[in-house]
């Protein structure tokens, strides 16, 4: 958290068209403000301006626009964060020392981080120089793993002691549970405390920013596994990480493309290959969470698999979760069932470079998987059968014209009607469908079933009934409190009423429609009495009030942009008095 004086004194003394035209070479003064062609979008004439009097950037082709830091997160793929950094380094402000900000959780994950940096160096150090690691070092030669890409990626190896690295940990003033949960050490029932990672070639996996957060250790002989993966910790979640991320951003970021591999190998391979674009999840499927990351960098993304792998399906599966995401996706195949690592090491960059540039797109692949082996005719029901299946596929992307290609050229493939693909494209879950949000430890929404709630929402029901059984109590209740239409017009109707009159219940029904009739004498016959009516509503109305304000907020602090501390203790304040509310 950034704290809004600094992003101000940032802000102050940055010159928006000095650090645009550092992107953007072409910018030219064009009256008071500067312009050019968009760096965001694809354009023969200049739509891109600059202003340096409100010191924003808009684009009328693309409609991006806003401050330094917005330009400086979408041209670098940055989040808000580190471009304040960068800004921050670049104007000589100080951010203030996170710490006096953090939490102790927070506080644990610095720790952590620090005794994986730790960890890093020390076993990296080993590969080098321990005499122990002569076969770990004969063995990266064996597999062509160059020098450079030794201290690219920080290679390790972790000697054959139970506790080489406690020791040194220990040395630095890293306690045993803090390497507990960094994953470098464990504790085996019955056994003391001892090191995670016991004679392996080590993969440091890093995020981002290129802080260690866990390693990959391999084998040297035939131990099991093969790959030993640090656990999951505060600081390290395989599903949200990306091996070689970090390696490969500076040039993800200028060609806005990214190659999705297997293994660490091939990753390794690609980059001292040239070809240094590459990453590779952590030898589990490709997650929403992942193709998110890659969303922030690259704008399209090529799977590349070995041709007979059992990979094949969770390659396609890989491509889909890109596709949703809103990437562009193609599959590469390497031939004659080689993995990117072997196909570079023994043929070297060229094949590789040729498999790359035939990468197929995903809707052709598939379409093509699934009609090989069959007859050139096929029955009406596999037709469907396939058309099913392909459009599935395609409905992962929201882009319609996309979409309507896709649906063309598989009519053209099935020899099918195009109008009935696209009804039946209709019928496809999957378009534009929300996936699941960052879990964020807040009250689920309210079941809606519909069953004794006469159609109403559960917590416009519960209001009318307490306000029916005592009318004055309608006063303290909002327009905005309301969620169906139907509920706000019994209140007005309740609130006009007399409340001291003892044939209110007649006068209302006689104000209301017959619809609203209907649900209000449900309510006065169907509700279980409430002891103390007036808590009741309050509490309810509390609740909403709540929920209501946190959803309103709630955006603010799942973007990237600066908060108010404000918001951020009443965000606080709302998340826990939720969820002592719920029952
Ligand atoms: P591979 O078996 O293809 O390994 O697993 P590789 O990267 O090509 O390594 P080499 O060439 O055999 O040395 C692909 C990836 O699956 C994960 C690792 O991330 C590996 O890079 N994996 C594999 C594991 O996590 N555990 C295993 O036991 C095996
Ligand atoms: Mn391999």
């Amino acid at each position: 958290m950034i704290s809004p004086e600094t992003i101000e004194a940032i802000r102050s003394r940055m010159d928006i068209a000095e650090l645009v035209r550092e992107f953007v070479p072409g910018l030219k003064k064009a009256g008071r403000a500067w312009s050019a062609r968009c760096p965001f979008h694809q354009e023969r004439t200049p739509s891109f301006t600059v202003s340096p009097e409100r010191q924003t950037f808009h684009c009328w082709g693309c409609h991006e626009h806003g401050d330094v830091f917005a330009f400086l997160m979408k041209i670098e793929g940055l989040s808000f964060y580190e471009a304040a950094e960068r800004l921050a380094q670049r104007t000589g402000v100080e951010i203030a020392k996170r710490s006096e900000f953090m939490t102790p959780a927070d506080q644990e994950r610095l720790r952590i981080r620090e005794a994986l940096a730790c960890a890093r160096d020390f076993y990296h150090g080993a590969l080098l120089k321990a005499s122990e690691a002569a076969p770990a070092r004969d063995y990266l030669v064996k597999r062509g793993v160059s020098a450079g890409s030794i201290e690219a990626f920080g290679l390790g190896y972790a000697p054959r002691s139970f506790d080489a690295f406690i020791q040194e940990a220990k040395r630095k003033g890293f306690g045993a549970d803090l390497l507990v949960a960094a994953g470098l050490a464990k504790t085996p029932e019955g056994k003391s405390l001892r090191d995670f990672f016991y004679g392996r070639l080590l993969f440091p996996i890093s995020d981002a920013k290129g802080q260690v957060t866990a390693f990959g250790g391999r084998a040297l002989d035939d131990a099991m596994p093969k790959y030993l993966n640090s656990p999951e910790t505060p600081v390290f979640s395989k599903s949200r990480t990306l091996f070689g991320l970090f390696q490969a951003l500076p040039a993800v970021r200028k060609s806005r493309r990214v190659l999705l591999m297997e293994g660490y190998m091939d990753v390794i391979a690609s980059h001292q290959f040239g070809v240094t674009e590459a990453v590779a999840p952590l030898g589990t499927a490709l997650t929403v969470e992942h193709a998110a990351a890659l969303g922030r960098y690259a704008t399209h993304a090529v799977v590349v698999f070995d041709a007979d792998a059992a990979g094949l399906s969770a390659a396609v599966r890989g491509a889909e979760t890109i596709l949703h995401a809103g990437l562009d996706v193609r599959i590469a195949t390497v031939p004659d069932g080689k993995d990117p690592d072997e196909l570079l090491q023994r043929s070297g960059v060229e094949p590789f470079r040729r498999c790359l540039a035939d990468a197929c797109d995903l809707v052709d692949f598939r379409t093509t998987l699934a009609l090989k082996g069959r007859k050139a005719e096929l029955t009406p029901p596999e037709k469907a059968a396939v058309a099913r299946d392909i459009l599935g596929t395609i409905a992962q992307s929201s882009d319609e014209v996309l979409k309507a290609e896709w649906v063309r050229r598989l009519s053209q493939r099935l020899k099918t009607d195009e109008g009935a693909l696209l009804r039946q494209l209709q019928k496809e879950p999957g378009a534009g469908k929300a996936r699941p949000s960052a879990q964020i430890d807040r009250p689920a929404p309210r079941s809606q079933g519909p069953a004794g709630n006469w159609g109403l929402p559960p917590a416009d029901r519960q209001i009318l009934a307490l306000i029916m059984r005592r009318p004055a109590l309608s006063a303290g209740i909002r327009e905005a409190d309301w969620t169906s239409a139907a509920a706000a017009r019994i209140w007005q109707a309740l609130r006009a009423l007399d409340a001291s009159d003892t044939a209110w219940t007649s006068r209302l029904m006689a104000a209301l429609s017959p619809e609203d009739k209907v649900l209000a004498s449900a309510l006065l016959v169907g509700e279980s009495p409430s002891r103390d009516p007036e808590a009741d509503l309050a509490a309810i109305l509390g609740r909403l009030r709540r929920e209501r304000r946190l959803r309103e907020i709630e955006p603010l602090m799942k973007g990237d942009g600066p908060v108010d501390g404000a918001i951020v203790e009443e965000y606080r304040k709302l998340l826990s008095e939720l969820k002592g509310s719920r029952k």
